[in-house]
């Protein structure tokens, strides 16, 4: 199974008062490019949130239009950024039938590894928030089929930084982080966890499996250090599952 993992692109309406709004498409534009020119072709795209600046329905629409044109399935949870609502509405083809009508929590069904988005945001604040009923929603998910690989992409990482001088973590509170622990403990049929949010790529054992998450798409986003800003565009992610479905990830940098 071949993955291509976007991540963070939020775009806005050029012409407004984001001066970085044509820089940030420029970048989308050069993934989808790119993306669409791998060979082999990955099974399945995903974006890991934050699609959007703002929200708006128009943001969202336009990221639908670039998304679009790739030559192969594409699949999206939200970020903090987003609205989900509105994301409903715009991406209502891409996302699979929902455990709960307020999260978009869903299996993209008839890959070689089952693939699950869990929605980790919440209309509050920009933190990541996992409540019984988005577990319960997981949960449900997970314990069809349970002999099937599978992979979970999210926003927010639900896991202690591991590259922060003290624990730091992007939930309003550690219960989140407890609640998926428990949940991955129950279902070791779970072979990935991709994320976005950090703003830098990083990678974390959690035990059975790694987590990775992805950098913005866009470089000038990216909170890494210079040896992550590899390009002002920005990069996306390929990951490849191997037999025993371990993943090795390649950071594909878009040319300037
Ligand atoms: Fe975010």
């Amino acid at each position: 199974m071949l993955i291509a993992q976007i991540s963070d692109t939020h775009i806005t309406i050029p012409g407004g008062p984001d001066k970085n709004s044509e820089l940030k498409l420029s970048a989308l534009d050069k993934c989808i490019d790119s993306i669409n020119l791998l060979d082999p072709m990955p099974d399945a795209v995903i974006h890991t949130g934050d699609l959007s600046h703002n929200g708006t329905l128009d943001e969202l629409k336009l990221v639908k239009d670039y998304m679009d044109r790739l030559n192969t399935l594409y699949f999206v949870t939200p970020g903090n950024r987003d609205c989900s609502s509105t994301m409903l509405d715009v991406f209502a083809e891409r996302i699979g039938d929902r455990e709960l009508s307020t999260n978009i929590i869903y299996e993209a069904k008839n890959f070689p590894a089952k693939l699950v988005s869990f929605d980790t945001t919440s209309p509050e604040d920009n933190l990541g928030v996992i409540t019984f009923d988005k577990i319960a929603s997981l949960d449900s998910i997970l314990c069809k089929n349970q002999e099937a690989p599978t992979i979970i992409f999210s926003h927010h990482p639900p896991f202690f930084l591991p590259d922060t001088f003290t624990p730091n973590i992007e939930y309003r509170s550690k219960n989140s982080i407890k609640l998926f622990n428990e949940i991955i403990d129950r279902h070791p049929q779970i072979v990935a966890l991709f994320c976005g949010h950090s703003h830098k790529s990083l990678r974390q054992d959690l035990g059975m499996f790694d987590a990775s998450v992805a950098p913005p798409l866009c470089g000038l986003l990216n909170n890494g250090d210079d040896g992550d800003k590899q390009s002002l565009l920005g990069s996306y992610q390929l990951h490849k599952f191997n037999d025993k479905h371990i993943f090795t990830t390649e950071e594909k940098v878009l040319e300037n």
